[in-house]
């Protein structure tokens, strides 16, 4: 595969929703460079919550995060890019909007660690699984972008 297509899955969280920051996280992965390949708004339910989050099941945390996932509509986001995974984890900063670097989105809107405005995948391989839970493959976009050429260098375009 070509390795400026690597996606990952971005949710943009009830909380984000509610304060108004919809588009000005939009913008922060636009700017980037980032490229959208799937965008949607959602309610999320109890069952995709539980598989999402699967991995927090025994948490005490867990009944809360779910009710506060589900308080809202979220918006869910497929971003392209060369190694898109880790560079929209550094954007996004550190899971506790308190302890994230001014800069980050965590860091610039959140005093949160579980309303943290967003989720975004931390490994390819779930990358790759979160972007099909949340899409289907015909709201998934591959289309050629003018901006290409002027993002990358030849071989990083490879
Ligand atoms: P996210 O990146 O979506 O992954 C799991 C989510 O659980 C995390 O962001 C937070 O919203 C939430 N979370 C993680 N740790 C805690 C915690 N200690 N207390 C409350 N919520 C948490």
């Amino acid at each position: 595969m070509n390795k400026s297509k690597e996606r990952t899955l971005v949710i943009i969280k009830p909380d984000a929703v509610q304060r108004n920051l919809l588009g000005e996280i939009i913008k922060r992965f636009e700017r980037k460079g980032l490229k959208i390949v799937g965008l949607k708004m959602m309610q999320l339910e109890d069952v995709m919550l539980e598989e999402h989050y699967s991995h927090h099941k025994d948490k005490a945390f867990f009944f809360g995060l779910k009710k506060f996932m589900e308080s809202a509509p979220v918006t869910v986001i497929v971003l392209e890019g060369l190694e898109a995974v880790k560079t929209v984890r550094f954007i996004c900063g550190p899971t506790c909007g308190r302890e994230a670097d001014a800069g980050t989105i965590r860091g610039d809107f959140s005093m949160s660690r579980q309303l943290n405005i967003v989720h975004a995948s931390d490994s390819v391989e779930s990358a790759e699984k979160e972007i099909y839970r949340f899409f289907n493959t015909d709201e998934l976009f591959d289309y050629p972008k003018i901006d290409f050429d002027f993002l990358y260098s030849d071989d990083e375009k490879e």
